[in-house]
């Protein structure tokens, strides 16, 4: 399993324990806070309490004298008045029918906290998760061959790939033989179909490395190092040549392979023998 994944996997078991961890606590307080409220007697203090019961049956006792009085003391009406009397209500299930100010703040915060974890869980996960449908870290179709090496021909430079972070240059045919002893794989697949893809990293710190059109190199403007055309080391502090990817034809489309980074060679390389042709930018 990759570190990537690892560090995936690790996010997604803390999010769940955390989540678990919090909805446990809140329905632990829900249910305290509900004992709590029944030990009380949700009936004392509440609208549909006993003493508002007792009134209402006095009341209710008043209300039937009167009327008993007002329909001369029949014995008839007293008996509808005692069967029309309001029932007694029960006091209400505050767990079912209630919901304290303790309760509706503890849940409010779990979904807050809730939501604002599984968006940055989400978040992280995109973020890590390798693309496998276009851009750097997948393979790019860079375009027809065709179209490509007339550019390149043309402008007398490399092609350049932003979504690739990658330099695509030609590779001459005469120097393939060469290339066989230093390149392996899918490098030097790429050379022998005529293209370099050339990662735009500078392998000593990092510095984004440009063409210099005056010498026809790689020049590094950071500390001075300088490329061939085919991203071998010819001067400067750094280690090896450019580092690189796979280059694959797909039909009349150039395939380049971001998924690996290859080392570049070691430093003395120099398979085609391509000299300074002009003045060097660095
Ligand atoms: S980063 Fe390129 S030479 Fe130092």
């Amino acid at each position: 399993m990759s570190d990537s994944a690892l560090l995936i996997a690790a996010i997604v078991v803390v999010v769940a324990l955390a989540a678990l961890f919090v909805f446990t606590t809140a329905a632990r307080r829900d249910r305290a806070a509900a004992l709590r409220g029944g030990e009380d007697g949700p009936g004392t203090d509440g609208p549909g309490g006993t003493a508002g019961t007792g009134e209402a049956e006095q009341s209710t006792g008043r209300d039937i004298e009167r009327a008993a009085v007002l329909e001369h003391q029949s014995d008839a009406a007293l008996a509808a008045a005692a069967a029309t009397a309001p029932a007694v209500r029960a006091p209400m299930d505050p767990e079912v029918l209630d919901v304290t100010r303790r309760q509706f703040m503890n849940r409010g915060i779990t979904a807050f906290f809730g939501l604002g974890v599984g968006g940055f869980s989400l978040a992280a996960i995109s973020f890590l998760w390798p693309s496998r449908s276009g851009g750097f870290g997948s393979k790019v179709n860079v375009g027809k061959i065709d179209e490509i090496v007339s550019q390149i021909t043309s402008k007398r430079e490399p092609f350049y790939v932003p979504e690739a972070r990658t330099w695509l240059t030609t590779y001459p045919k005469d120097a393939v033989a060469k290339a066989e002893g230093v390149y392996t794989g899918a490098v030097l697949e790429g050379m022998e179909a005529g293209f370099v893809a050339l990662y735009q990293k500078c392998v000593h710190l990092g510095c984004r490395v440009p063409w210099c059109a005056g010498s026809q190199w790689f020049e590094c403007p950071c500390h001075g190092s300088q490329y061939n055309r085919v991203g071998e080391q010819k001067a400067g502090p750094a280690p090896r040549g450019l580092d690189r990817f796979g280059v694959s034809i797909s039909g009349d489309s150039i395939v380049v392979d971001t998924q690996e980074v290859v080392q570049g060679p070691p430093t003395g390389t120099d398979t085609t023998g391509q000299g300074a042709e002009g003045p060097h930018c660095a």
